[in-house]
């Protein structure tokens, strides 16, 4: 049995994050750097993964930076080919990449639709084939999060094609625990409630702000730090042995929240 000081410590493995250059995943990245990973943060746009970069670089971790479009497949076969040049190997996938939208359900194109679904569902249903089949290959204890979403479990209202395709995350998530689990792949929905990054607070519906609030029984928004706990037990082979299948939901207690 690991003591406490061990149990999150993640020495010698290598993480994956899709969706490392945005909020949410960039400080989960972070996070998992200061736990001991090396971290690759992954996204189009390598200008934000650099304050990221750096602030892992300044307590003494590992991390570099991999531009890919994973509504591509290729891009996610050129990107595990490029982390096993570089880093040797991978433990642990992060699936995080994510594009909201507020469109009404009327107003929806075939476009937007297509759209939505590749980058919230398309893209984590290509990764864990690509990756899956390397860890199916490898046969070594790992772990996959996939980033799911409050409105993928229940209706979230105005996000329509976001929620049915996050919804298909957390479907996913459970049925390849079940089809991994004999090789020691845990598979797991990390699910945030509300997180606005200040930019988006700044831009935000503030009447629907307050309709959040007043829905969360801790009466405020989540900060991205707040997601490390979850995702260190998740990502850990130690912490989290026996967790798979499973939602884990950091939400300040929406979803419990009736009237
Ligand atoms: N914030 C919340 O309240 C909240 C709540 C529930 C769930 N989530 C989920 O948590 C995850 C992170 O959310 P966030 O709030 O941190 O969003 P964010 O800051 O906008 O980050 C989104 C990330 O997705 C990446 N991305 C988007 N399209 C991509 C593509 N085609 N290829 C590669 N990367 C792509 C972006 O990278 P580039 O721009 O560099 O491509 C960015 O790193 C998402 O899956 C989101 O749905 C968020």
């Amino acid at each position: 049995m690991d003591t406490n000081s061990t149990l999150f410590d993640l020495s010698g493995q290598v993480a994956v994050v899709i969706g490392g250059t945005g909020n949410l995943c960039g400080t989960m990245g972070i996070a998992l750097a200061r736990a001991g990973a090396e971290v690759i943060l992954v996204g189009r746009n390598p200008e934000n993964a650099i304050d990221k970069l750096a602030a892992i670089d300044a307590f003494g971790g590992k991390s570099w930076f991999h531009k890919a479009d994973v509504s591509k497949r290729q891009e996610i076969d050129d990107l595990l080919t490029a982390v096993l040049l570089r880093s040797g190997k991978v433990d642990i996938l992060v699936n995080g990449a994510g594009l909201g939208s507020a469109t009404p359900f009327l107003e929806i194109t075939e476009e937007e639709l297509t759209s939505l679904m590749d980058v919230n569902f398309k893209s984590v249903f290509r990764a864990c084939q690509i990756f899956g089949q390397f860890f199916v290959d490898h046969h070594e204890p790992c772990s996959i999060i996939n980033m799911g979403s409050m409105a993928g479990t229940m209706p979230v209202s105005g996000v329509f094609a976001y929620a049915a395709a996050k919804a298909a995350v957390h479907n996913l998530t459970k049925n390849l625990a079940r089809e991994w689990a004999e090789y020691d792949i845990r598979v797991n929905t990390l699910v945030p409630g509300f997180f606005p990054s200040a930019e988006a607070s700044q831009k935000g519906d503030e009447t629907r702000a307050l309709e959040i609030l007043r829905h969360t029984p801790m009466s405020r928004f989540g900060t991205a730090g707040e997601l490390t706990g979850a995702t260190l037990m998740l990502a850990s082979n130690k912490a989290g042995s026996f967790i798979t299948g499973t939602e884990i939901t950091v939400d300040g207690g929406f979803s419990a929240m009736t009237i």
